[in-house]
């Protein structure tokens, strides 16, 4: 896509990527490719996956946040070219498929290799998960630049912010591609650069950053001034980079160590430690006969202080040598050149030293705890190519670093790419390109190359110099086509050299070098004293960067070049293990500017960097390669027949693949073991297949797992409620059976109770009888008899063991009731049951009608409208002071001849009166006081014999009446007569005798037992008989 994008626009701004250029072969075509697009500020162009990079040497927006998001997650194919997009691809590689990675950015000095190297950290800074852990290490990885920068780099003619070593960085990241830590490797610091510095150049950054930027306070203890003058290693060159703050850079750098875990006193000890160095550089000497002598002892105490040794020691140092030879020690004074050299040897190698405890510092920071497996990912950011006015040993090792690099990448893109087609049997059009390795042997080569020569020059015995040392490299290396100096140069050549210089005809282009220094350089000797000196300091650093160890030491340090070697041999190893990934950085301009694009300087670095032959060999080549195994692996998913897993063998089971996806023999093409994958479009539309293809796998898995989840999550709860409901049925069914036990208990107590209800009450029936007693009680309230008649009867029977009670309660009750029904009577109705208490007292069981009269209350009047007609009677009663109470129609009896008379029976208080039923007439009046008995049978007559003393003339005898309500009269007689129950006397039947005259003469009456109802009275022989039933 954006190649398509790309074509369009090719008239304005070029091709995105030189692999679209007509003419591969065409350098001019793919440099004017470069220029329209750096004039439209598109800096990043692409060689397949090679990114061309052009220096704009201004700020261009195309870095912000925005800039990432949109090269995150796509096919660094489908955006326009950008470090970005390179970054994410490899992180991306790093990320799913665990493979190691690392970005190789190379270029000459100033091409922006630095800032490519931060815009990746920066990218995966912001692509990496965003979790709190990994902040801190993100933060560590981006605060480690501004402290390597402050101290490692400086400002050069090429660059005003150049790095003077090399670097390279780990990343490490867990299995999500969260980094979690990194690592350093730095390499060779132009150390050089403290002592002593070009026209047009400066020390190290953090010399200028502690001037302008520290406080005053501290400032004076460090016992500087702010002037970088004052400073001979400061003074020299250049003094302020235009556009460089130094002191806001001096806070950037502070707060950078703080974040990178330096403590406090660390950061001040560093400070004092690059203070001690600006003051060492001050310190001058004089002569002193043959030799040198301090000519500014203030200047070394100052310098002593710092260092945390004694400015004795420091002195002695600075102007005597010790050598120890088979045992013994020599001291021997210094000339003033010797001094000079000292002191500054000394700068340098406690600078250089310093740097290096700064890197492992930062590595002890970075270092991650993370035991799982990690993987990595490299930056490599070494000093790129240069070549200045006068070139020395450094330049010939950081040259030596960018043509080893330079080896590098056309061993794993032009050599080896193309041997591979070849191994592999993929038809192949070898493309020719310019192999520096002849360069890299003319140095390094064992005993022949120029370092073996160098050391060997070091080595010898005798008095070897720089001179000697050029000597030698022209007898052995005057036949090496890349190598010439002013002796074996022909005629012409030989006038752009001078005596002392070498030329080395490098990939990048010619560089002449003053032999001047490079065998001191590469002998990198610190004498003695002056080493002891730092070996007894107090500072912590310095104990640390100089251990005392190191004076005992024997053998002699391997020289300096030799360790360059050898540190760039094993970089290349880990170079060679990962993935590599390419920047290639150009500098339009000479002049550090922007928007010149000069034709000349871009052509050399073209050529140099041997792009056009990686542009060929793209061209013809193919985009991806993989091992069948990995690639099946990757993307068997993709292809029914692979999927799960393939039986056969990988590249049938990929052949399959590839048909199955429906790409023709042109896409790709099979290898021994790899497959060839032509066009990057076609990887990535497999890779975009087997994303969509992954996600839909992840959630079959992701729905499987989940099922499985909840069923763990459901089974699990099952057993919970299984348990809990185990617990509770137990605590149920324990209830249960309690109940019943209990339940059971109370039927057998009560059965055995019930067996032994009749005994007294004891521990066996006592419940029972409880029971018993209270259900009686139940029972009893329920129906308990509430009128008085009866009330025995109906008074419920009681088990035997309430007989007792039952009976108590019986009585209590009956009492109440009769209370209650007492207290409810009113005054007639009492009186009226007085009297039937009195009849029954009287004749209860003794007349045989009496029971029949029991219910019938006893009236006043017999019959009752007799009250109409005996008022006369009653007013008479009244007049004699007495109070009438009964009267009845009564049929009286003559004592002679039994004639009967109806007459009327009064009864008062006092008396009883008979009257004439029809007249009214009083016919007798008997006082009660004066009657003594009455006498009556126990028949159902209703004869009435009422006795009368003889004595009472005017009565003439007894008087004999039949009365229809005789128990209801005589009861009302007996009453009036107070109660004399004694007056009434029952008799069977048989004679009554009866007086007669006054008591002189005996009547009889014949009371005689009859069958018919009715009763009769006749008169028979003088008796009167009366036959009555009962
Ligand atoms: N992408 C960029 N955008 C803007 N300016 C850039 C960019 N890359 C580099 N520069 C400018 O170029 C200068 C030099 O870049 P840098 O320091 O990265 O070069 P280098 O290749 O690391 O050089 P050396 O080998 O000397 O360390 C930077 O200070 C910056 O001003
Ligand atoms: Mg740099």
């Amino acid at each position: 896509m954006r190649m398509e994008n790309a074509l369009e626009n090719r008239d304005t701004f070029g091709v995105s990527d030189a692999v679209l250029l007509d003419d591969p072969d065409n350098t001019d075509e793919f440099i004017e490719n470069l220029r329209k697009r750096f004039r439209g500020d598109i800096i990043y162009t692409y060689i397949g996956p090679v990114l061309i990079v052009t220096n704009p040497y201004k700020p261009l927006p195309i870095y912000a946040e925005d800039s990432i998001k949109k090269y995150q997650n796509v096919n660094y194919i489908e955006v326009a070219p950008h470090v970005f997009g390179l970054t994410d691809n490899a992180y991306k590689q790093l990320r799913e498929e665990n493979r190691d990675q690392c970005i190789l950015i190379s270029g000459e000095s100033g091409s922006g290799k630095t800032e490519a190297s931060k815009q990746i950290l920066q990218y995966i800074a912001a692509a990496s998960r965003n979790v709190s852990s990994v902040e801190t290490t993100k933060d560590k990885l981006l605060y480690s630049n501004p402290v390597l920068e402050a101290f490692g780099n400086a400002q050069t003619n090429r660059n005003d912010n150049s790095s003077r070593f090399g670097k390279y960085m780990d990343i490490e990241f867990d299995f999500r591609g969260s980094p979690i830590g990194g690592h350093i490797l730095n390499y060779l610091l132009e150390k050089s650069r403290v002592v002593n510095q070009s026209q047009g150049e400066r020390n190290f950054h953090i010399f200028y950053q502690l001037l302008t930027g520290v406080d005053d306070a501290t400032l004076s203890s460090l016992q500087l001034t702010r002037s970088v003058v004052n400073y001979n290693y400061l003074n020299q060159g250049q003094v302020k980079i235009a556009g460089q703050d130094d002191k806001k850079q001096f806070e950037v750098v502070k707060q950078a160590m703080s974040r990178v875990g330096f403590e406090d006193a660390e950061i001040t000890e560093v400070f004092q430690i690059v203070a001690a160095i600006l003051h060492v550089g001050n310190v001058n000497f004089k002569q002193d006969g043959h030799y040198g002598k301090i000519a500014t002892p203030d200047v070394v105490k100052t310098a002593a202080q710092l260092l945390g040794c004694t400015p004795e020691k420091l002195t002695k140092a600075f102007t005597h040598r010790t050598i120890e030879a088979r045992g013994d020690f020599v001291t021997s004074p210094l000339t003033f050149d010797q001094c000079t050299y000292a002191r500054d040897a000394l700068s340098k190698a406690v600078y250089e030293r310093l740097f290096t405890w700064l890197v492992s510092k930062l590595n002890e920071s970075l270092k991650s705890d993370f035991n799982g497996k990690r993987t990595l990912m490299g930056i490599l950011d070494i000093y790129g190519f240069e070549i200045f006015e006068k070139n020395s040993f450094e330049q010939f090792c950081i040259n030596y670093c960018n043509e080893k690099l330079q080896q590098l990448f056309i061993e794993l893109t032009l050599k080896s790419e193309q041997e591979e087609y070849r191994k592999e049997g993929i038809e192949w059009q070898h493309v020719d390109y310019f192999n520096n390795k002849v360069i890299c042997d003319l140095i390094e080569e064992r005993h022949k190359g120029m370092i073996a020569i160098m050391d060997e020059e070091c080595l010898r015995p005798g008095d070897a110099n720089d001179f000697s040392l050029l000597e030698k490299m022209d007898e052995n290396l005057s036949s090496h086509n890349h190598y010439l100096s002013h002796k074996i140069a022909n005629n012409v050549t030989r006038k752009s050299l001078t005596r002392d210089e070498f030329r080395l005809l490098h990939y990048a282009g010619e560089v002449t070098y003053k032999v001047h220094g490079f065998l001191d350089k590469n002998n990198d000797l610190l004498f003695r004293d002056l080493r002891e000196a730092m070996t007894q300091s107090n500072k912590k650093i310095l104990q640390l960067v100089f251990p005392a160890g190191e004076l005992l030491r024997k053998k002699r340090p391997d020289t300096a070049a030799t360790q360059f070697k050898n540190s760039l041999a094993q970089l290349m190893e880990i170079l060679m293990s990962k993935e590599p990934s390419y920047i290639r950085c150009i500098k339009p301009n000479d002049f550090k500017k922007s928007g010149v694009f000069d034709l000349e300087i871009v052509g050399h670095q073209v050529k140099y960097l041997g792009l056009m032959e990686n542009l060929r060999v793209r061209r013809a080549g193919f985009a991806y390669r993989r091992k069948y195994d990995t690639f099946l692996d990757r993307y068997k998913s993709l292809c029914p027949q692979t999927w799960p897993h393939f039986q056969g063998p990988a590249d049938k089971g990929v052949e399959l693949l590839m048909k199955h996806l429906g790409y023709h023999e042109d896409d790709y093409q099979l290898g021994k073991t790899k497959i060839f994958i032509r066009h990057a479009q076609t990887l990535f539309a497999i890779e975009d297949a087997f994303q969509i293809r992954k996600e839909q796998l992840v959630s079959k898995i992701k729905a499987i797992w989940l099922g499985r989840r909840q069923r763990k999550a459901y089974l699990e709860m099952r057993k919970q409620v299984i348990f809990v409901q185990k617990y509770a049925r137990r605590f149920l069914a324990a209830r249960e059976y309690k109940k019943r036990r209990w339940a059971s208990n109370v039927i057998r107590g009560f059965v055995i109770g019930f067996m032994n209800r009749n005994q007294d009450a004891n521990a066996a029936n006592e419940k029972f009888l409880q029971f018993v007693r209270y259900q009686f009680l139940r029972r009893l309230a329920k129906s308990l008899p509430n009128i008085i008649l009866r009330h025995d009867q109906k008074w419920p029977s009681a088990p035997k063991s309430c007989a007792e009670a039952n009976r108590i309660l019986c009585k209590v009750h009956r009492r109440l009731v009769v209370r209650k029904y007492v207290r409810g009577l009113d005054p007639e109705k009492k009186r009226q049951l007085e009297m039937k208490y009195l009849a029954h007292e009287l004749f209860k069981g003794k007349k045989c009608t009496y029971e029949g009269t029991v219910k019938n209350y006893f009236k006043e009047y017999r019959p009752e409208d007799l009250r109409s007609r005996v008022a006369s009677i009653e007013n008479n009663v009244r007049n004699s002071g007495e109070r009438l109470l009964y009267c009845t129609t009564v049929t009286k009896y003559d004592r002679h001849g039994y004639k009967p008379r109806e007459r009327i029976l009064t009864l008062s208080n006092g008396a009883l009166y008979l009257h004439d039923a029809k007249d009214l007439k009083q016919k007798h009046k008997i006082l009660l006081t004066d009657l003594t008995g009455i006498t009556i049978t126990n028949m159902g007559d209703g004869l009435l014999v009422f006795r009368i003393p003889p004595e009472l003339k005017q009565q003439k005898g007894d008087l004999i009446v039949n009365c229809p309500h005789v128990i209801e009269a005589v009861t009302k007689i007996i009453d009036a007569a107070s109660q004399n129950k004694s007056l009434l006397n029952i008799v069977p039947p048989g004679e009554i005798q009866h007086g007669m005259n006054g008591g002189k003469k005996q009547g009889i009456i014949e009371v005689k037992k009859s069958d018919s109802e009715l009763m009769e009275i006749t008169k028979r022989k003088g008796h009167l008989i009366v036959m009555t039933s009962c």
